[in-house]
């Protein structure tokens, strides 16, 4: 099985691009599909954040400096975030009046999200590998 270097960039991607899918299904009110792919895309983050645990645990994070601290506090905050597209968007089913209000939850978790991962692989980079234990 490949390691947390390979899985963890790999969920990322693929969590980004079925955002892009989140949004052009809301935005056609394909709806079955839409709730089918969100579903889908929170599996994928889950999977994201927990190749990406496993993936600190092989560097000296804070040998990367100030972008550990504010990337973290980053990460914490955009998977909270994703309660504002739910909540928003069981609002939505309810009542199709609240579009505006679930667009602009989504755009705002999008970007957190796509923010997070900027300043992740920032502090990866930035990281001291640790040695590798036989
Ligand atoms: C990260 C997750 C999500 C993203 C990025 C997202 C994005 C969007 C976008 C861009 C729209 C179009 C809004 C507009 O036309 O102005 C939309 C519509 C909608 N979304 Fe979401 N959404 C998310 C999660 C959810 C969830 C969790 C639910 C329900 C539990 C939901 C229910 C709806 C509904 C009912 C619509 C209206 C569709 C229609 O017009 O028939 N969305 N969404």
């Amino acid at each position: 099985m490949p390691g947390p270097q390979v899985l963890f960039p790999t969920f990322l991607i693929l969590t980004v691009a079925l955002l892009g899918v989140d949004v052009y299904t809301g935005l056609k009110a394909k709806l079955a599909a839409h709730l089918t792919f969100v579903v889908i895309t929170v599996a994928s983050l889950v999977a994201a954040i927990w190749f990406a645990l496993e993936l600190g645990e092989l560097y000296d994070l804070e040998s990367a400096g100030w972008i550990t601290p504010v990337h973290l506090k980053l990460a914490r905050i955009a998977t909270y975030a994703y309660v504002l597209p739910t909540v928003s968007g069981i609002m939505t089913l309810r009542d199709r009046k609240h579009r505006k209000l679930h667009f602009r939850l989504a755009m705002l978790t999008l970007s957190l999200t796509v923010l997070a991962a900027v300043t992740g692989a920032w502090m990866i980079l930035a990281a001291q590998p640790l040695p590798t234990q036989p």
